[in-house]
C-alpha cells in the first residue's frame, strides 16, 4: 500500500477551539463558528444534505462540472499540483484526476483523521501522482509549505463554501490564494442570489436533515467543551436576510435554559437564537469585484441551466 506524505496537523489546539466556542457561547449576541458542525456526524449528515432533492447548489455544481469540463480543463492547463482546500472524502478533485492530470495532489482539511483514510485509498489508485494531505484550519490562515511545487498550483475549492465566509473573511481568503497560487489560479464554486422559498426549502427541508446537521453543533459542542447543551431544547431556525444576501441558521431555544460547562454558565431565555452559520448568495457582478480586490485579474465564469450556481477560475 502506498502511504501518502502528511505535511502537518491542524495547528489550532485543544485549548484555541475551548476558547472560541467559549466566547462565541458568551457574547451578547450568542454563536458558534459553522466549523464546528463538521464532527464524524455533522460531515455524514452534510452529506445526506448534498443528496436532498432541496440541495441544489451540488446538483447545479454538477451540471457545470459535467457540461463545461472540457473547457474548463482548456482554461486550467493540465499538468501542475492541484491544492484542495476542504477536501473532505477527496472524490470531486479526484474526478478531475484523468483530464486534469495534476502531478501532485495536496489535500487539507480542518481534521486531518477525515482525510487520512481518503488520501491512502487515492495514492494507492494513482500511484503517479505525489498525494499528500494536510490538517489546517484555513478559515484563520492559509499556508502552503514551501515543499510543494511552485509550478503551477491550482487551487480547487468547490461547493459554495466561500459563501460560509464573511465578505471581508472572503475577502482575506482570496488574497491568500492569490498570493500562493504563484501564477496558478483558483477553481471555485459560488452559490448565486435567488428567490427565497428555493434558498427556504434547501436550507429548511421537509426531511429536517439540515435541522439535525444544526443542531448536531451542539453534540459536537458538549464534546469539545463538556457542555450540557440538551437538543430536545432548541429548534433549528432559517432567516433570509435579503439586507446581506445571506441565508443564517440559527439554534432557537424552545424554553428558558442553563447552560453549564467547566469554569462557566449561560442562560438562554426562551427564543433566544445562537447563531451557527452564514450562506452568502453573491451575484455575478458582485463574486467578480471581489476577485478583483483581491488581485485576480483574469476570471473564467461557468454557470447552470437555471443560473443558481456559478463554477469559476480566477487567475
Ligand atoms: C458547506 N456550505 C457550502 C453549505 C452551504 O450551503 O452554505 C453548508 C450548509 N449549511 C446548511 N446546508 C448546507
Amino acid at each position: 500500500m502506498t502511504i501518502p506524505n502528511i505535511l502537518g496537523d491542524t495547528l489550532t489546539s485543544h485549548f484555541d477551539l475551548i476558547r472560541e466556542i467559549e466566547i462565541g457561547l458568551l457574547d451578547k449576541s450568542p454563536s458558534i463558528s459553522p466549523k464546528f458542525l463538521y464532527d464524524p456526524l455533522g460531515s455524514h449528515l452534510f452529506t445526506a444534505i448534498t443528496l436532498l432533492p432541496e440541495y441544489y447548489p451540488t446538483k447545479s455544481e454538477k451540471e457545470i462540472f459535467l457540461q463545461y469540463k472540457n473547457e474548463i480543463i482548456r482554461t486550467i492547463g493540465v499538468g501542475g499540483t492541484l491544492i484542495d482546500l476542504g477536501a473532505g472524502n477527496c472524490q470531486k478533485a479526484e474526478s478531475f484526476f484523468n483530464s486534469l492530470k495534476p502531478s501532485s495532489y495536496l489535500a487539507i482539511d480542518f481534521s486531518i483523521e477525515y482525510l487520512k483514510e481518503a488520501v491512502t485509498k487515492l495514492s494507492g489508485k494513482y500511484p503517479h501522482i505525489n498525494v499528500q494531505c494536510m490538517g489546517m484550519d484555513f478559515s484563520k490562515k492559509i499556508l502552503i509549505p514551501e515543499s510543494i511545487s511552485e509550478n503551477k498550483r491550482v487551487f480547487f475549492y468547490p461547493g459554495s463554501s466561500i459563501g460560509n465566509f464573511l465578505t471581508s473573511e472572503a475577502l482575506h481568503l482570496l488574497r491568500q490564494i492569490k498570493d500562493q497560487a504563484k501564477g496558478g489560479g483558483l477553481l471555485f464554486g459560488v452559490d448565486l442570489m435567488k428567490e427565497e422559498s428555493i434558498l427556504k426549502l434547501a436550507y429548511d427541508d421537509p426531511l429536517k436533515i439540515t435541522a439535525a446537521f444544526n443542531l448536531n453543533i451542539l453534540n459536537s459542542v458538549n464534546s469539545l467543551l463538556g457542555s450540557d447543551f440538551n437538543i430536545f431544547q432548541f429548534d433549528h431556525k432559517v432567516i433570509i436576510n435579503h439586507n446581506e444576501n445571506r441565508v443564517e441558521l440559527f439554534i432557537e431555544t424552545l424554553e428558558q435554559v442553563t447552560i453549564s460547562w467547566p469554569g462557566n454558565s449561560r442562560v438562554l431565555k426562551k427564543g433566544e437564537l445562537i447563531h451557527t452559520e452564514n450562506s452568502h448568495k453573491y451575484t455575478l457582478k458582485g463574486i467578480s469585484e471581489l476577485l478583483k480586490d483581491a488581485g485576480f485579474l483574469k476570471t473564467q465564469i461557468w454557470t447552470d441551466s437555471k443560473d443558481y450556481f456559478a463554477v469559476i477560475y480566477a487567475q
